[in-house]
């Protein structure tokens, strides 16, 4: 695996970008959304590993997987146990986990497809997994994030627009991490699609609150 494009910002990402995750809206609704008893648990592409770490003080047995050597870094000494790989293909037996989360990554794996069926492949039958990501019809290649309004303004014409759009209108500036890394984007009948053809089951779908728009959109499937 080569240099991923996290290698280089962990630190920043860790401190300044997100200093307290655990204060945040996405926690609140991981933790109520993944209301299973604790077991084996799989936090795909977990980055400086906040949510890892969180989930392992409520018990879970975390195991944390990402491209970036860089976040996984700052996840293992958090304590958390790092795989070093890629989401597409993941280094697990099948039905090795209780439960699987993902918090943030639609919007920057290559091949979410294949991270979906990997997470059905390697969660037991009857596992949940609890996806929070970034609200596809407000965060997106169309979507110009206005600082001043704390709001975006849609430009509908990008919207059906699928996969990286370094180069789009809505490159969020607001908190500069998609300047530094790109992103992808899915049109929210494609992302939910996803799961369903993976044959996942659909629980609980939510738009947490955060801020006045939907910024995010969190479910819970059921494998
Ligand atoms: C926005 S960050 C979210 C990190 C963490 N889940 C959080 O919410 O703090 C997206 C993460 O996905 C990781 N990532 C991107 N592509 C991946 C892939 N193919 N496999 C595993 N992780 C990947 C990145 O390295 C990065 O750490």
């Amino acid at each position: 695996m080569g240099r991923a494009r996290y290698d280089g910002i962990a630190d920043w990402y860790d401190t300044e970008f997100q200093p307290a995750p655990l204060e945040s809206e996405t926690w609140e609704t991981l933790v109520r959304l993944l209301e299973d008893a604790p077991g084996a648990l799989i936090d795909i592409g977990c980055g400086t590993g906040a949510y890892s770490a969180g989930l392992a003080g409520l018990g879970w047995t975390v195991t944390g997987v990402d491209v970036s050597e860089d976040m996984l870094r700052r996840a293992a000494a958090k304590g958390v146990r790092t795989v070093h790989t890629d989401a597409s293909a993941l280094p697990f037996e099948d039905g090795s986990f209780d439960a699987a989360i993902s918090v943030f990554t639609h919007t920057d794996v290559d091949d979410f497809t294949n991270l979906v069926r990997e997470v059905v492949r390697v969660l037991r039958p009857g596992s949940p997994f609890v996806y929070v990501g970034a609200h596809p019809c407000f965060v997106g290649p169309h979507s110009v994030y206005d600082v001043e309004r704390k709001a975006p303004e849609l430009h509908p014409d990008w919207y059906r627009k699928t996969g990286r759009y370094d180069e789009a209108p809505g490159i969020w500036r607001g908190s500069g991490v998609r300047i530094r890394v790109g992103a992808s984007h899915l049109p929210l009948g494609l992302f939910l699609q996803t799961f369903l053809d993976a044959g996942l089951r659909l629980e609980r779908i939510e738009e947490p609150a955060e801020r006045e728009y939907s910024f995010a959109l969190a479910s819970r499937w059921r494998r």
